[in-house]
Protein backbone atom coordinates (compact mmCIF):
# COMPACT_ATOMS: atom_id res chain seq x y z
CA UNK A 1 0.00 0.00 0.00
CA UNK A 2 1.57 3.32 -1.14
CA UNK A 3 1.77 6.23 1.74
CA UNK A 4 1.15 8.73 -1.67
CA UNK A 5 2.21 12.76 -1.88
CA UNK A 6 2.09 14.48 1.42
CA UNK A 7 0.08 17.25 0.08
CA UNK A 8 -0.12 19.26 2.99
CA UNK A 9 4.35 18.93 3.34
CA UNK A 10 4.21 19.99 -0.42
CA UNK A 11 1.85 22.80 -0.19
CA UNK A 12 3.06 24.22 3.19
CA UNK A 13 6.48 24.75 1.31
CA UNK A 14 5.38 26.06 -1.97
CA UNK A 15 4.09 28.76 0.26
CA UNK A 16 6.63 29.11 1.97
CA UNK A 17 8.76 29.19 -0.86
CA UNK A 18 6.52 31.32 -2.53
CA UNK A 19 7.36 34.10 0.72
CA UNK A 20 11.10 34.18 -0.27
CA UNK A 21 11.79 37.14 -2.38
CA UNK A 22 9.28 39.46 -1.79
CA UNK A 23 10.41 43.11 -2.98
CA UNK A 24 8.96 46.19 -0.78
CA UNK A 25 6.19 46.67 -2.84
CA UNK A 26 5.49 42.44 -1.80
CA UNK A 27 5.77 41.35 -4.97
CA UNK A 28 7.66 38.13 -5.56
CA UNK A 29 11.07 39.01 -7.31
CA UNK A 30 13.24 35.62 -6.82
CA UNK A 31 15.52 36.27 -10.58
CA UNK A 32 18.44 34.60 -11.25
CA UNK A 33 21.38 34.84 -9.02
CA UNK A 34 20.01 37.37 -6.69
CA UNK A 35 20.09 37.63 -3.53
CA UNK A 36 16.64 36.25 -3.33
CA UNK A 37 17.57 33.37 -5.42
CA UNK A 38 19.78 32.89 -2.73
CA UNK A 39 17.62 32.70 0.07
CA UNK A 40 15.51 30.21 -2.28
CA UNK A 41 18.37 28.35 -3.15
CA UNK A 42 19.30 27.56 0.71
CA UNK A 43 15.34 26.79 1.78
CA UNK A 44 15.66 24.24 -1.34
CA UNK A 45 18.83 23.06 -0.10
CA UNK A 46 17.93 22.56 3.61
CA UNK A 47 14.74 20.33 2.46
CA UNK A 48 16.72 18.29 -0.02
CA UNK A 49 19.22 17.55 2.70
CA UNK A 50 15.99 16.89 5.17
CA UNK A 51 14.95 14.21 3.03
CA UNK A 52 17.99 12.29 3.08
CA UNK A 53 19.29 13.25 -0.46
CA UNK A 54 22.92 14.34 -1.15
CA UNK A 55 23.56 18.20 -2.45
CA UNK A 56 25.32 18.90 -5.38
CA UNK A 57 26.00 22.09 -7.14
CA UNK A 58 27.43 22.51 -10.63
CA UNK A 59 29.36 25.62 -12.03
CA UNK A 60 26.24 27.21 -13.15
CA UNK A 61 24.61 26.78 -10.35
CA UNK A 62 22.19 23.72 -11.36
CA UNK A 63 21.26 22.48 -7.69
CA UNK A 64 20.87 18.73 -7.38
CA UNK A 65 19.22 16.66 -4.69
CA UNK A 66 19.94 12.90 -5.19
CA UNK A 67 19.30 9.90 -3.88
CA UNK A 68 21.74 7.52 -4.07
CA UNK A 69 19.95 4.05 -5.38
CA UNK A 70 20.86 1.01 -7.28
CA UNK A 71 22.80 1.16 -10.10
CA UNK A 72 22.93 3.06 -13.16
CA UNK A 73 21.81 6.60 -15.05
CA UNK A 74 19.57 8.35 -12.64
CA UNK A 75 15.45 9.39 -13.11
CA UNK A 76 15.88 13.02 -12.98
CA UNK A 77 12.44 15.29 -12.22
CA UNK A 78 12.54 19.13 -11.15
CA UNK A 79 12.29 22.45 -13.12
CA UNK A 80 13.67 25.88 -11.48
CA UNK A 81 12.57 27.86 -8.97
CA UNK A 82 13.81 31.63 -10.48
CA UNK A 83 11.21 33.79 -10.79
CA UNK A 84 10.09 36.75 -13.56
CA UNK A 85 8.80 40.04 -11.99
CA UNK A 86 5.91 39.85 -9.38
CA UNK A 87 5.57 36.24 -9.66
CA UNK A 88 2.86 33.90 -8.59
CA UNK A 89 4.30 31.17 -6.56
CA UNK A 90 4.12 27.76 -8.54
CA UNK A 91 6.09 28.31 -12.24
CA UNK A 92 8.91 26.23 -11.62
CA UNK A 93 8.93 25.81 -8.05
CA UNK A 94 5.58 22.84 -7.75
CA UNK A 95 7.97 20.67 -10.32
CA UNK A 96 10.75 20.98 -7.91
CA UNK A 97 9.01 20.77 -4.71
CA UNK A 98 6.86 18.05 -5.99
CA UNK A 99 10.00 15.98 -7.36
CA UNK A 100 11.25 16.05 -3.80
CA UNK A 101 7.93 15.00 -2.40
CA UNK A 102 7.68 11.80 -4.81
CA UNK A 103 11.46 10.93 -3.20
CA UNK A 104 9.36 11.36 0.59
CA UNK A 105 6.44 9.41 -0.63
CA UNK A 106 8.88 6.81 -2.42
CA UNK A 107 11.16 6.70 1.18
CA UNK A 108 7.57 5.97 2.88
CA UNK A 109 6.53 3.45 0.77
CA UNK A 110 9.97 1.39 1.26
CA UNK A 111 10.92 1.62 -2.22
CA UNK A 112 14.16 0.11 -3.11
CA UNK A 113 14.81 1.53 -6.31
CA UNK A 114 16.98 -0.03 -9.17
CA UNK A 115 18.33 3.09 -10.15
CA UNK A 116 18.72 6.83 -8.76
CA UNK A 117 16.74 9.54 -8.68
CA UNK A 118 17.89 13.31 -8.88
CA UNK A 119 16.06 16.27 -7.98
CA UNK A 120 17.04 19.31 -10.06
CA UNK A 121 16.42 22.83 -9.97
CA UNK A 122 17.77 24.51 -12.91
CA UNK A 123 19.56 28.03 -12.88
CA UNK A 124 17.80 31.05 -15.02
CA UNK A 125 14.86 29.29 -16.43
CA UNK A 126 13.31 32.41 -16.81
CA UNK A 127 15.83 34.52 -18.36
CA UNK A 128 14.49 37.68 -17.31
CA UNK A 129 18.08 39.11 -15.88
CA UNK A 130 20.11 36.53 -17.93
CA UNK A 131 19.57 35.38 -21.79
CA UNK A 132 18.78 33.27 -22.69
CA UNK A 133 16.35 31.75 -21.13
CA UNK A 134 16.40 27.92 -20.24
CA UNK A 135 20.19 28.60 -19.44
CA UNK A 136 21.17 26.29 -16.68
CA UNK A 137 19.10 23.31 -18.26
CA UNK A 138 20.82 24.11 -21.84
CA UNK A 139 24.15 24.39 -20.37
CA UNK A 140 23.77 20.81 -18.87
CA UNK A 141 22.56 19.42 -21.82
CA UNK A 142 25.95 20.58 -23.81
CA UNK A 143 23.85 23.28 -26.00
CA UNK A 144 25.65 26.36 -24.35
CA UNK A 145 29.17 27.01 -23.94
CA UNK A 146 29.42 27.15 -19.81
CA UNK A 147 32.32 29.89 -20.36
CA UNK A 148 29.85 31.79 -22.58
CA UNK A 149 26.68 31.35 -20.19
CA UNK A 150 28.76 32.78 -17.13
CA UNK A 151 29.69 35.99 -19.20
CA UNK A 152 26.17 36.94 -19.92
CA UNK A 153 25.35 40.46 -18.88
CA UNK A 154 22.30 40.97 -16.88
CA UNK A 155 20.18 43.27 -17.38
CA UNK A 156 21.46 45.41 -14.21
CA UNK A 157 24.81 45.35 -16.22
CA UNK A 158 26.14 42.25 -13.33
CA UNK A 159 27.84 39.06 -15.00
CA UNK A 160 26.40 36.22 -13.69
CA UNK A 161 29.55 34.12 -13.19
CA UNK A 162 30.30 36.88 -10.45
CA UNK A 163 26.68 36.99 -9.14
CA UNK A 164 26.81 33.04 -8.94
CA UNK A 165 30.23 33.17 -7.13
CA UNK A 166 28.76 36.12 -5.04
CA UNK A 167 25.92 33.68 -3.73
CA UNK A 168 27.59 30.70 -2.95
CA UNK A 169 25.95 28.86 -5.90
CA UNK A 170 29.11 28.55 -8.14
CA UNK A 171 29.31 24.85 -7.84
CA UNK A 172 32.26 22.59 -8.66
CA UNK A 173 30.95 20.18 -10.46
CA UNK A 174 31.03 20.18 -14.57
CA UNK A 175 27.88 21.16 -16.01
CA UNK A 176 26.26 17.61 -17.36
CA UNK A 177 27.80 15.28 -15.01
CA UNK A 178 24.51 13.71 -14.20
CA UNK A 179 23.47 12.17 -17.32
CA UNK A 180 19.85 10.67 -17.07
CA UNK A 181 18.14 7.83 -18.06
CA UNK A 182 15.01 10.16 -18.28
CA UNK A 183 13.69 13.44 -17.31
CA UNK A 184 10.19 14.26 -15.72
CA UNK A 185 8.91 17.87 -15.38
CA UNK A 186 5.85 18.46 -13.56
CA UNK A 187 4.44 22.25 -14.00
CA UNK A 188 1.26 24.11 -13.98
CA UNK A 189 -0.12 25.07 -17.36
CA UNK A 190 0.02 28.88 -17.66
CA UNK A 191 -2.58 28.57 -20.03
CA UNK A 192 -6.24 27.91 -20.55
CA UNK A 193 -6.42 24.38 -22.43
CA UNK A 194 -6.80 22.25 -19.70
CA UNK A 195 -9.41 24.28 -17.52
CA UNK A 196 -11.25 25.08 -20.66
CA UNK A 197 -11.74 21.30 -21.08
CA UNK A 198 -11.95 20.22 -17.45
CA UNK A 199 -9.38 18.01 -17.60
CA UNK A 200 -7.17 17.06 -14.76
CA UNK A 201 -3.82 16.18 -16.87
CA UNK A 202 -1.91 17.25 -19.49
CA UNK A 203 0.73 14.92 -21.57
CA UNK A 204 2.57 17.44 -22.81
CA UNK A 205 3.67 15.76 -26.26
CA UNK A 206 5.64 18.97 -27.52
CA UNK A 207 6.90 22.37 -27.08
CA UNK A 208 6.70 25.23 -29.20
CA UNK A 209 9.73 26.64 -30.67
CA UNK A 210 10.87 30.88 -29.09
CA UNK A 211 12.39 33.66 -30.81
CA UNK A 212 13.63 36.00 -28.43
CA UNK A 213 15.06 39.47 -30.04
CA UNK A 214 16.49 43.42 -28.41
CA UNK A 215 15.66 45.91 -30.82
CA UNK A 216 17.62 49.24 -30.48
CA UNK A 217 16.03 51.61 -32.17
CA UNK A 218 17.97 55.40 -32.93
CA UNK A 219 16.33 58.68 -33.84
CA UNK A 220 17.05 61.95 -33.11
CA UNK A 221 16.22 63.29 -29.57
CA UNK A 222 14.28 67.15 -30.48
CA UNK A 223 12.36 69.53 -29.07
CA UNK A 224 8.83 68.31 -28.89
CA UNK A 225 7.29 71.33 -28.94
CA UNK A 226 9.03 73.62 -31.88
CA UNK A 227 10.39 70.23 -34.45
CA UNK A 228 7.02 70.07 -37.20
CA UNK A 229 5.97 66.72 -37.41
CA UNK A 230 7.56 65.77 -40.84
CA UNK A 231 11.03 66.88 -39.58
CA UNK A 232 11.13 63.91 -36.81
CA UNK A 233 13.06 60.92 -36.09
CA UNK A 234 10.69 59.83 -33.48
CA UNK A 235 12.42 56.36 -32.22
CA UNK A 236 8.95 55.99 -30.00
CA UNK A 237 6.89 56.48 -33.01
CA UNK A 238 9.32 53.74 -34.47
CA UNK A 239 9.01 51.50 -31.80
CA UNK A 240 5.10 51.82 -31.41
CA UNK A 241 4.76 50.77 -35.27
CA UNK A 242 7.14 47.88 -34.95
CA UNK A 243 4.46 47.35 -31.82
CA UNK A 244 1.39 47.49 -33.67
CA UNK A 245 3.11 45.71 -37.22
CA UNK A 246 3.71 42.35 -34.58
CA UNK A 247 0.19 42.33 -33.54
CA UNK A 248 -0.54 42.23 -37.11
CA UNK A 249 2.11 39.60 -38.07
CA UNK A 250 1.19 36.79 -35.44
CA UNK A 251 -1.38 34.76 -37.51
CA UNK A 252 -2.00 31.34 -38.03
CA UNK A 253 -1.38 29.90 -34.66
CA UNK A 254 2.47 32.44 -34.19
CA UNK A 255 2.07 34.18 -30.75
CA UNK A 256 3.95 37.53 -30.55
CA UNK A 257 4.91 39.88 -27.16
CA UNK A 258 6.75 42.94 -26.75
CA UNK A 259 7.28 42.64 -23.03
CA UNK A 260 9.74 45.55 -22.93
CA UNK A 261 10.11 48.65 -23.99
CA UNK A 262 12.12 51.37 -23.30
CA UNK A 263 12.26 55.10 -24.16
CA UNK A 264 15.28 57.65 -23.96
CA UNK A 265 15.59 60.18 -22.74
CA UNK A 266 12.17 59.37 -21.32
CA UNK A 267 10.53 63.28 -20.58
CA UNK A 268 7.44 64.25 -21.49
CA UNK A 269 8.72 67.27 -23.51
CA UNK A 270 11.33 64.91 -25.61
CA UNK A 271 11.14 63.04 -28.55
CA UNK A 272 12.27 60.16 -27.87
CA UNK A 273 16.47 60.10 -29.08
CA UNK A 274 16.38 55.99 -28.47
CA UNK A 275 14.22 53.15 -27.53
CA UNK A 276 14.65 49.54 -26.77
CA UNK A 277 12.34 46.90 -27.18
CA UNK A 278 12.01 43.01 -26.71
CA UNK A 279 10.17 40.93 -29.44
CA UNK A 280 9.04 37.25 -28.11
CA UNK A 281 7.76 35.22 -31.15
CA UNK A 282 6.72 31.65 -30.62
CA UNK A 283 5.11 28.98 -32.95
CA UNK A 284 4.95 25.23 -32.54
CA UNK A 285 5.72 24.94 -36.46
CA UNK A 286 9.48 25.57 -37.16
CA UNK A 287 8.56 27.28 -40.70
CA UNK A 288 5.54 29.55 -39.36
CA UNK A 289 7.98 30.79 -36.87
CA UNK A 290 11.00 31.59 -39.44
CA UNK A 291 8.34 32.98 -41.60
CA UNK A 292 7.30 35.05 -38.41
CA UNK A 293 11.02 36.38 -37.49
CA UNK A 294 11.32 37.12 -41.73
CA UNK A 295 8.58 39.06 -41.16
CA UNK A 296 9.29 40.75 -38.29
CA UNK A 297 13.11 41.80 -40.35
CA UNK A 298 10.63 43.41 -43.24
CA UNK A 299 8.85 45.39 -40.68
CA UNK A 300 12.08 46.55 -39.20
CA UNK A 301 13.63 47.96 -42.45
CA UNK A 302 10.40 49.37 -43.90
CA UNK A 303 10.02 50.92 -40.04
CA UNK A 304 13.72 52.35 -40.49
CA UNK A 305 12.95 54.07 -43.60
CA UNK A 306 9.58 55.51 -42.91
CA UNK A 307 10.89 56.60 -39.73
CA UNK A 308 14.79 58.09 -40.62
CA UNK A 309 15.91 55.83 -37.48
CA UNK A 310 18.70 53.24 -37.25
CA UNK A 311 17.11 49.53 -36.07
CA UNK A 312 19.77 47.27 -34.61
CA UNK A 313 19.02 43.83 -33.85
CA UNK A 314 20.22 41.67 -31.39
CA UNK A 315 19.27 37.55 -30.67
CA UNK A 316 18.75 36.81 -27.52
CA UNK A 317 17.29 33.48 -27.87
CA UNK A 318 16.40 30.89 -30.46
CA UNK A 319 14.97 27.45 -30.06
CA UNK A 320 13.34 25.05 -32.11
CA UNK A 321 9.79 23.18 -31.09
CA UNK A 322 10.49 19.68 -29.28
CA UNK A 323 8.60 16.82 -29.67
CA UNK A 324 8.98 15.10 -26.49
CA UNK A 325 9.23 10.67 -25.75
CA UNK A 326 5.90 9.37 -27.20
CA UNK A 327 6.59 6.06 -24.39
CA UNK A 328 7.21 8.69 -21.69
CA UNK A 329 4.06 10.72 -22.89
CA UNK A 330 2.12 7.47 -22.64
CA UNK A 331 3.25 6.44 -19.55
CA UNK A 332 1.62 9.59 -18.45
CA UNK A 333 -1.76 9.03 -19.92
CA UNK A 334 -1.81 6.08 -18.27
CA UNK A 335 -0.77 6.88 -14.80
CA UNK A 336 -3.70 9.67 -15.27
CA UNK A 337 -6.25 6.98 -16.40
CA UNK A 338 -5.61 4.71 -13.65
CA UNK A 339 -5.97 7.18 -10.83
CA UNK A 340 -9.48 7.99 -13.07
CA UNK A 341 -7.89 11.81 -14.05
CA UNK A 342 -9.43 13.10 -17.29
CA UNK A 343 -5.89 13.55 -19.54
CA UNK A 344 -5.54 14.97 -22.89
CA UNK A 345 -2.04 15.30 -25.03
CA UNK A 346 -1.33 19.02 -25.64
CA UNK A 347 1.54 21.14 -26.38
CA UNK A 348 3.33 23.45 -24.33
CA UNK A 349 3.27 27.35 -24.85
CA UNK A 350 5.78 28.06 -22.60
CA UNK A 351 9.50 27.47 -22.23
CA UNK A 352 10.90 24.75 -20.47
CA UNK A 353 13.85 23.21 -18.93
CA UNK A 354 12.43 19.94 -19.88
CA UNK A 355 12.74 21.28 -23.87
CA UNK A 356 16.58 21.12 -23.19
CA UNK A 357 16.61 17.64 -21.32
CA UNK A 358 15.14 16.35 -24.88
CA UNK A 359 18.05 16.45 -26.17
CA UNK A 360 20.18 14.14 -23.81
CA UNK A 361 17.38 11.53 -22.07
CA UNK A 362 13.97 10.78 -22.94
CA UNK A 363 11.81 13.53 -21.37
CA UNK A 364 8.53 14.72 -20.90
CA UNK A 365 6.06 17.07 -18.85
CA UNK A 366 3.31 16.86 -17.19
CA UNK A 367 0.39 20.06 -16.76
CA UNK A 368 -1.64 20.44 -14.26
CA UNK A 369 -4.84 23.07 -15.06
CA UNK A 370 -3.96 26.97 -14.25
CA UNK A 371 -7.38 28.81 -13.51
CA UNK A 372 -7.88 31.49 -16.39
CA UNK A 373 -5.18 30.48 -17.62
CA UNK A 374 -2.78 33.24 -15.80
CA UNK A 375 0.52 32.90 -15.11
CA UNK A 376 3.43 35.46 -14.82
CA UNK A 377 1.32 37.04 -13.04
CA UNK A 378 0.83 36.96 -9.19
CA UNK A 379 -3.07 35.83 -9.54
CA UNK A 380 -1.46 32.50 -10.94
CA UNK A 381 -3.27 29.98 -8.97
CA UNK A 382 -4.25 26.00 -9.40
CA UNK A 383 -6.01 24.19 -6.71
CA UNK A 384 -4.16 22.49 -3.94
CA UNK A 385 -5.97 19.03 -5.09
CA UNK A 386 -5.15 19.76 -8.39
CA UNK A 387 -1.60 20.24 -7.57
CA UNK A 388 -1.83 17.40 -5.28
CA UNK A 389 -3.22 15.11 -8.17
CA UNK A 390 0.03 16.51 -10.75
CA UNK A 391 2.30 15.02 -7.78
CA UNK A 392 0.91 11.43 -7.39
CA UNK A 393 0.67 11.24 -11.17
CA UNK A 394 4.87 12.08 -11.28
CA UNK A 395 5.43 9.47 -8.43
CA UNK A 396 3.38 6.92 -10.25
CA UNK A 397 5.94 7.26 -13.45
CA UNK A 398 8.22 8.00 -11.61
CA UNK A 399 8.10 4.80 -9.37
CA UNK A 400 7.43 2.97 -12.91
CA UNK A 401 10.34 4.40 -13.97
CA UNK A 402 12.99 3.38 -10.88
CA UNK A 403 11.69 -0.22 -10.49
CA UNK A 404 12.20 -1.14 -14.34
CA UNK A 405 15.19 -3.34 -14.82
CA UNK A 406 16.33 -1.14 -18.02
CA UNK A 407 15.84 2.25 -19.78
CA UNK A 408 12.52 3.19 -20.55
CA UNK A 409 11.65 4.60 -23.69
C1 LIG B 1 9.37 30.81 -19.47
O1 LIG B 1 8.66 31.01 -18.49
C2 LIG B 1 8.90 31.25 -20.75
O2 LIG B 1 9.15 32.42 -21.09
O3 LIG B 1 8.20 30.49 -21.43
MN1 LIG C 1 8.45 27.62 -15.40
MN1 LIG D 1 7.98 31.17 -16.13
Amino acid sequence: MSAGIDGRVLLARLRELGEVGRDARGRLVRLAASDADRAGRDLLARWLQGAGLEVAVDAIGNLFGIWQAGAGQPVMVGSHIDTVIDAGIYDGCYGVLAGLAVVEALRAEGLVPARPLAVAAFTNEEGVRFAPDMMGSLVHAGGLDLAEALASIGTDGTVLGEELRRIGYAGSMVPGTIRPAAYLELHVEQGPVLEQDAAAIGAVADLQGISWQRLRIEGRANHAGTTPMALRQDAGHAAARIVTGLRALAEGGTVATVGSLRLEPDAINVIPGAAVLTVDLRDPDEGRLAAAEAALSGLVAEVAAAEGVAITTERLARFQPVRFDPALVARIEQAAAKRGLPVRRMTSGAGHDAQMLARICPSAMIFVPSRDGISHNPAEYTAPEALVAGAEVLLDVVRGLLGADRGPG
